[in-house]
């Protein structure tokens, strides 16, 4: 069902976790299977020097949860709002198209954090 890339990032997830004192929260979650995803973030002059997750969900939720906070990492918070669960997808080289809206959550909790960092500057 998955490719290489999908497990591999599955089995060895890179920034799980939560940041102490994150400058960002982002929880989501997906109505229909229940999944949730946290992701926090550390913001230095308008660049995301930081990015951790915690998702409790399936392979390509937490595949593309460890993708998005590896993708985030060094740029600027408005790149980083640009994300989209296609560029994840297209990192992971393509989910089975049952699988392409656990992408989203991690485009929607990357986007929760960034104005969870912005509502706090204000
Ligand atoms: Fe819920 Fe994948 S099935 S996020």
């Amino acid at each position: 069902m998955y490719n290489d890339k999908v497990l591999k990032e599955f089995s060895n997830p890179q920034n799980v976790g939560v940041i102490e004192n994150a400058d960002g929260v982002g929880v989501v979650g997906n109505a229909s299977c229940g999944d949730i995803m946290k992701i926090t973030i550390k913001v230095e002059n308008d660049v995301i020097t930081d990015a951790k997750f915690q998702t409790f969900g399936c392979t390509a939720a937490i595949a593309t949860s460890s993708c998005a906070t590896q993708m985030v990492i060094g740029m600027t918070l408005d790149e980083a709002l640009k994300l989209t669960n296609a560029q994840v997808v297209e990192y992971l080289e393509g989910l089975p198209p049952q699988k392409v809206h656990c992408s989203v959550l991690a485009e929607e909790a990357i986007k929760k954090a960034i104005e969870d960092y912005k509502s706090k500057q204000n």
